[in-house]
C-alpha cells in the first residue's frame, strides 16, 4: 500500500484540501443564508417587507395641495407650477402627517441659484442668470414670487388676508 501511494500522495493531499474547502463553504453558507432565501428564486423575499416598512420622507405634491389649496390658484399660469413643492421645501412627510411639525422656510436666494445660476452645461432655453450682474444680485424674492416668479412680489395685504 505504502509503495502504491508513493508518487500520488501529494494528489490526495490536494484533494483533501479541496474537500475541506467545499465542506467549509457549505457550512458557512448554511449559517449565513437568510431562512427565506430562494422561496421566490435567487432572492430574499423578506427584503420586500423590510423596504415596505421604511417610512417615506417625501409626501408628494398632491398631499401638499390637499391642505395648501390656495397654492393651486397662486401658481396658476406659472412655469413653477410644474415643480414639486419638495424640490424647494425638501422632504416634508412629517409635516404633512402632522402640521404642528413646522417646516423651515427655504432661503429663497440659495434655492433659486441651485437651478438658475448660468452654466454653459444647461440647455440654452432654460432661463439662467448671472447672480452677480442680474439686478445687482438683489434678493430674488423681492422681485419674484417663489411660487410664481413671473409675477412681482405678492402685496403684503394679500399675505395678511391669507392668514
Ligand atoms: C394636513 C394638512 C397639511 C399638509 C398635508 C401640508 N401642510 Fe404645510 N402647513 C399646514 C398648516 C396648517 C400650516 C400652518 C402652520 C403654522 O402656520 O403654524 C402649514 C405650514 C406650512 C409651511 C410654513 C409656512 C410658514 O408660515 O412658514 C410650509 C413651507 C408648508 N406648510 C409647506 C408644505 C408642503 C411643501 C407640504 C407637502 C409636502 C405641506 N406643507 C403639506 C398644513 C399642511
Ligand atoms: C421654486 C421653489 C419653490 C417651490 C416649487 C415651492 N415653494 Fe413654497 N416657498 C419657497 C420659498 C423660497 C418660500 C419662502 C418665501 C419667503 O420666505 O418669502 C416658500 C414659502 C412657502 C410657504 C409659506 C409662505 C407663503 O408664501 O405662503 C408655504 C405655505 C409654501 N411655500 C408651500 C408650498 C407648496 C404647498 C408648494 C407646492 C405646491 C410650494 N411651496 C412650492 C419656494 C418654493
Ligand atoms: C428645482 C429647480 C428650480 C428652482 C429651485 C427654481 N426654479 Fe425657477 N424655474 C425652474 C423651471 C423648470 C422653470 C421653467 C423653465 C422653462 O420651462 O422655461 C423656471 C422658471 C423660472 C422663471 C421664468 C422665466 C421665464 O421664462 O419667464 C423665473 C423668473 C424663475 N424661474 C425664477 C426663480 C426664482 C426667483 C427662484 C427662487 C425663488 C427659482 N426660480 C427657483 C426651475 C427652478
Ligand atoms: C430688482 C428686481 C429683481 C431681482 C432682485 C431679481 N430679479 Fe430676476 N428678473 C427681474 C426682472 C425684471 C426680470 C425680467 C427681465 C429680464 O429678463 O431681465 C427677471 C428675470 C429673471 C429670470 C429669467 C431670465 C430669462 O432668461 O428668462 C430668472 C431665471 C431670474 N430673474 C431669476 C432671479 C434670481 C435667481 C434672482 C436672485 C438671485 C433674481 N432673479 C433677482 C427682476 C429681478
Amino acid at each position: 500500500m505504502r509503495h502504491l501511494m508513493k508518487d500520488k500522495e501529494h494528489l490526495f493531499r490536494m484533494a483533501a484540501l479541496f474537500v475541506g474547502g467545499i465542506v467549509l463553504f457549505v457550512i458557512v453558507r448554511a449559517v449565513m443564508l437568510p431562512k427565506d432565501f430562494g422561496k421566490l428564486g435567487h432572492y430574499r423575499p423578506g427584503a420586500l417587507e423590510d423596504n415596505a416598512k421604511r417610512v417615506p420622507v417625501f409626501a408628494g405634491k398632491p398631499a401638499c395641495l390637499e391642505c395648501h389649496t390656495d397654492m393651486i390658484e397662486r401658481q396658476k399660469g406659472s412655469k413653477h407650477a410644474a415643480i414639486n413643492c419638495e424640490a424647494c421645501h425638501w422632504a416634508l412627510s412629517k409635516h404633512a402627517a402632522d402640521p404642528s411639525v413646522k417646516p423651515v422656510r427655504p432661503d429663497a436666494k440659495a434655492i433659486c441659484l441651485v437651478c438658475h445660476t448660468a452654466n454653459v452645461a444647461k440647455p440654452k432655453k432654460f432661463p439662467q442668470i448671472d447672480p452677480k450682474t442680474h439686478m445687482e444680485g438683489g434678493p430674488c424674492n423681492e422681485c419674484h414670487q417663489p411660487h410664481h416668479p413671473e409675477k412681482g412680489p405678492e402685496k403684503p395685504a394679500v399675505q395678511e388676508a391669507k392668514k
